[in-house]
């Protein structure tokens, strides 16, 4: 399907959806699969329906979950220096934008230097996309949006984002951490081919730190994550008609020392069968038994570097707070 501009932005926003949305894995597959082969899991991309999408913006004032807000410092310092290592015009892409928050932090100090942008952003979401477009290009009459909606995967394969001018690609929010290494890399792999020589990539990633801090980010004692988590069972019933009781799970997330990794479980605290129709399966859950929902990666900032080396990248300059909790890595396309 072509561009649409289904609202106002005189012109300046437009919106392009998957283009092969038969040939994707859809939910209902991607359920069914996850929920009939031991150990049960869900994907994690899933969550961001238009619930799912405000339960994480909730998940970002936690003053547990401190990735955003360190994050947000970091851009807040040093977008100028980010901006002027590149030529001009710029062109800007982003990997899950969400509500691109952070991302005007970036856009203004590119419009600093240059009178127009084109901000390419990418993300699952339509919901989350729309208003962020909007947003953005109610505030900024020089800014131009051609915004995607659907799985980064699918439309890197497909080649979907065209762009024209020096691209800065922004992969923020420690994103990359929801991938398991196999994955990470083949999307370093497509960035690698997306992007060419003289261009950027800045990838936010959350840092290696102690258990205790990093088990308190995800657990959090008000329940939003769990929340985050319990609404994709609620999203298997709404949508695929199946009768979750979210009552009967509780949620938790463990930090994996040895792989660096907080893995998020929803468990079962009884026995109890599930019935998914629109995914055409029955899940028997023994009393204990856990679904994972999401793994969520840390890095330091060595490892980054080397996962990334392979596919042309190499490291300008990584941005830290004082703390060591966060990193920005501006990587060029070599
Ligand atoms: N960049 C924002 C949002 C992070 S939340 C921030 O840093 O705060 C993760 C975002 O990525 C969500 O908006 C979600 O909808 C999107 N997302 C997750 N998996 C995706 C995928 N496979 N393809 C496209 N978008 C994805
Ligand atoms: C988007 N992603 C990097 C978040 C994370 O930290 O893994 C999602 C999240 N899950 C629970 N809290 C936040």
């Amino acid at each position: 399907m072509g561009p649409t501009n289904p609202v106002a932005g005189a012109g300046r926003f437009a919106l392009h959806r998957d283009p092969h949305p038969a040939r994707v894995a859809t939910f209902a597959e991607d359920v069914g699969r996850g929920l009939s082969m031991r150990p049960y899991t869900l994907m994690p991309k899933y969550f961001y329906d238009d619930l799912g999408s405000a339960l994480f913006e909730a998940i970002t004032y936690l003053p547990e979950y401190y990735l955003t807000r360190v994050e947000r410092d970091l851009l807040a310092t040093y977008s100028a220096q980010i901006v002027a290592a590149f030529d001009e015009p710029l062109e800007l892409v982003e990997l899950g934008s969400g509500s691109a928050t952070k991302t005007r932090l970036i856009i203004d100090a590119i419009l600093e230097r240059q009178d127009t942008l084109t901000f390419h952003p990418i993300d699952i979401s339509p919901d989350a996309l729309i208003e962020s477009s909007h947003a953005l290009v109610a505030a900024l009459d020089t800014l131009h949006v051609r915004a995607y909606a659907g799985d980064y995967f699918t439309l890197l394969r497909a080649k979907r984002v065209e762009t024209r001018d020096r691209v800065l690609a922004l992969y923020l929010g420690s994103n990359i951490g929801n991938f398991e290494p196999a994955q990470a890399r083949e999307l370093f792999g497509l960035l690698g081919e997306m992007l060419a020589p003289g261009d950027g990539l800045l990838m936010g990633y959350d840092l290696k730190k102690e258990a205790s801090v990093l088990e308190l980010a995800y657990n959090d004692p008000t329940g939003v994550t769990a929340a985050f988590n319990k609404n994709l069972l609620a999203r298997i019933n709404r949508e695929l008609g199946g009768d979750f009781d979210l009552n009967d799970f509780s949620f938790f997330a463990r930090y994996d020392d040895r792989d660096g990794v907080v893995r998020s479980y929803l468990r079962a605290e009884r026995a109890l069968t599930v019935h998914i129709p629109g995914a055409g399966i029955e899940a028997d859950f023994d009393a204990g038994e856990t679904i994972h929902m999401e793994s969520s990666y840390k890095f330091q900032r060595e490892e980054m570097i080397a996962l990334v080396m392979p596919f042309g990248f190499t490291e300008h300059r990584t941005f830290s707070d004082a703390a060591g909790r966060y990193a920005l890595s501006l990587l060029l396309r070599s």
